[in-house]
């Protein structure tokens, strides 16, 4: 089956990148499931009811978010009753929403989405090893379900890879995001799993981050901020990875890069073994 993950949606411009390009992207790759990370896609804090289920009208099966779930406090709300949304799962037990879902895929599979936040230069959660760990206890790639993806949301590249070297042939993928900015380190782990350090961003790359460069400028050089961080609002590029796991075993066959829109580089997928 064929899974496509695209990385934090940074306002407008990530969002019609998405409602534009998503439903043609399914199309043309014959796309069996799709998460999103949405964290950023209200004015780049948090993410509102109407904009998840504009996210999933246009075809995401599953939005996950991080550091910035709850910046639109009615998130703390609908995380209740949104089944497709997900949160962190290493925030404390009593946090509203969910961490991890198991969703049916357009081809009829299982598919276990778990969402985990990073400690390194992050809030202070629990550990993310043992919240992925636990969720995994009940449930075992190939027999209870046929994918699992991870994202592991978090700033430290070493530690997105010490989770994918802990998951490697325990899951089918692990993908970062948080930092906005693609890597070009995707390939297939020894043990099976898909991996990347950082699948970047849907949103306006001719910025800092995804947000209008002045203000992160001024507050770089000058050490004071003037005022609010605003996305910016050129065309958006979407970004993120195809992967196509084994229909035995749920383990990846291939990892693809993804970058669709004016600013990065390569288009689409760019293949690797
Ligand atoms: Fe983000
Ligand atoms: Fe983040």
């Amino acid at each position: 089956m064929k899974v496509l993950f695209l990385g934090d949606i940074v306002g407008r411009a990530g969002r019609d990148a998405v409602t534009d390009q998503l439903p043609g992207l399914v199309e043309r790759h014959g796309i069996d499931f799709v998460a999103i990370n949405g964290e950023n896609a209200a004015g780049g804090f948090g993410i509102t009811e109407d904009i998840f289920q504009l996210i999933i009208d246009a075809g995401a099966d599953c939005v996950t978010t991080g550091n910035h779930v709850w910046d639109q406090k009615e998130a703390l709300v609908f995380a209740e009753r949104q089944d497709r949304f997900l949160r962190p799962v290493n925030f404390p037990p009593s946090t509203p929403g969910r961490g991890a879902g198991m969703f049916i895929a357009k081809n009829g599979a299982q598919v276990l989405v778990i969402n985990v936040m990073g400690q390194l230069f992050m809030p202070d959660l629990d550990d993310p090893f043992a919240a992925v760990e636990r969720q995994l206890e009940s449930c075992r790639l190939g027999r209870d379900c046929d994918a699992i993806l991870v994202d592991m949301h978090a700033e430290a590249t070493s530690e997105k890879q010490v989770m994918g070297d802990i998951l490697d042939g325990l899951v089918t993928m692990v993908v970062g995001t948080h930092t906005h900015v693609p890597t070009a380190d995707h390939r297939i782990l020894p043990g099976g799993t898909g991996y990347i350090s950082d699948i970047g961003m849907c949103g306006d790359y001719d910025s800092i981050i995804g947000m209008d460069k002045e203000e992160p400028r001024h507050r770089a050089v000058n050490k004071i901020r003037s005022g609010r961080l605003t996305p910016a609002q050129g065309s958006g590029t979407l970004s993120g990875v195809i992967v196509e796991s084994d229909e035995a075993t749920g383990l990846a066959r291939t990892i693809a890069s993804l970058r669709i829109g004016p600013h990065l580089q390569s288009s689409e997928p760019d293949i690797a073994q």
